[in-house]
């Protein structure tokens, strides 16, 4: 049976490291790191992922600022509140959680953050830094800087290894597909990006020693698609039901976890792997934004 690479547990470690060095800012320099969360309306899910990184922000000793707006919002309303924000010096890090509603254009709003208060990293400045790499770095996606992560920390080999990113997508499939092509610690991986116009999924994927699937269908990875031994990342967040108790949705991923557990060397679950990391990896960039601020990094 395979390894169970938790994403709970990995984070619970990384927040912990976190706190230590808030505290740490906060003797020492007197500030801690300001995280402004904006939410618009009230997607279910959006409520629920943005009450969850500011609760994580605040239980690590960061200042929080909740921001919720009603539907309606204007784009320019909403633009100059990004403005505040980023004139703000108790705030080191921006999120606009996404999706916004149909009357606000998603890129203007996202590209009138502050790239150095991106902690998403999905300003193109921080996009473009990501990609020429090197040392001079922006802020690294938290999905994907979060999937590296746990296959550093679960000792996975990734350089030389073969890597198939199922996906590609702004958020997951592109950027993960450059952070372990470059070269360095987490990296040095001979990648193949395959998507909905890829001829042979199936034969790709029985390639890969890691194999990372972001596609958004529930159980396209079987258990045949995967060579023995591999390492499986599922990053598939997918709504099949609701559970009739307690009416919360019952989640699965893009794998056959239970076929695939099997044959795979080391897994994911969905919930409790990929997810947990995303948050992580924002409080971890909201703390370098900080330290960049006091000039220690
Ligand atoms: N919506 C879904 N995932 C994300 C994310 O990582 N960041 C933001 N801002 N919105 C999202």
């Amino acid at each position: 049976m395979a390894e169970i690479i938790s994403g709970t547990a990995i984070r619970k470690e990384i927040l912990s490291e976190l706190k230590q060095e808030i505290q740490e800012m906060h003797e020492k320099h007197g500030i801690v790191p300001g995280l402004a969360t904006i939410l618009v309306g009230n997607n279910p899910a959006s409520v629920s992922y943005v009450t969850l990184k500011a609760k994580t922000a605040k239980d690590i000793g960061c200042l929080e600022i909740q921001d919720n707006r009603p539907e309606n919002i204007s784009e320019q309303e909403l633009l100059d509140i990004i403005r505040q924000y980023n004139d703000d010096p108790r705030i080191h890090g921006i999120l606009v959680q996404l999706p916004l509603p149909r009357h606000i254009n998603e890129n203007k709003v996202l590209y009138a953050i502050d790239p150095d208060k991106d902690v998403d990293g999905f300003h193109p400045v921080n996009v473009g830094r990501m990609l020429i790499g090197g040392e001079v770095t922006g802020f690294l996606p938290c999905t994907p800087a979060g999937i590296q992560e746990m296959l550093v920390r679960s000792g996975t080999e990734l350089s030389g290894a073969e890597v198939v990113v199922v996906g590609r997508s702004n958020i997951v499939g592109k950027p993960l597909s450059v952070l372990l092509a470059q070269k360095g610690r987490g990296g040095n991986a001979t990648v193949t990006m395959v998507h909905t116009g890829t001829r042979n999924l199936a034969e790709h994927c029985r390639r890969a020693d890691v194999l990372i699937v972001a596609a958004g269908r529930p159980g396209l990875v079987q258990a045949d698609w995967i060579k023995p031994g591999a390492t499986v990342i599922d990053v598939g967040v997918n709504r099949i039901g609701f559970n009739e108790t307690t009416g919360k949705p019952i989640l699965s991923g893009d794998v056959d976890f239970e076929a695939a557990e099997k044959i795979a060397g080391k897994i994911t679950p969905v919930p409790g792997g990929v997810g947990p990391m995303t948050i992580a990896m924002l409080m971890k960039n909201t703390v370098l934004s900080a330290k960049r601020h006091l000039n220690l990094c």
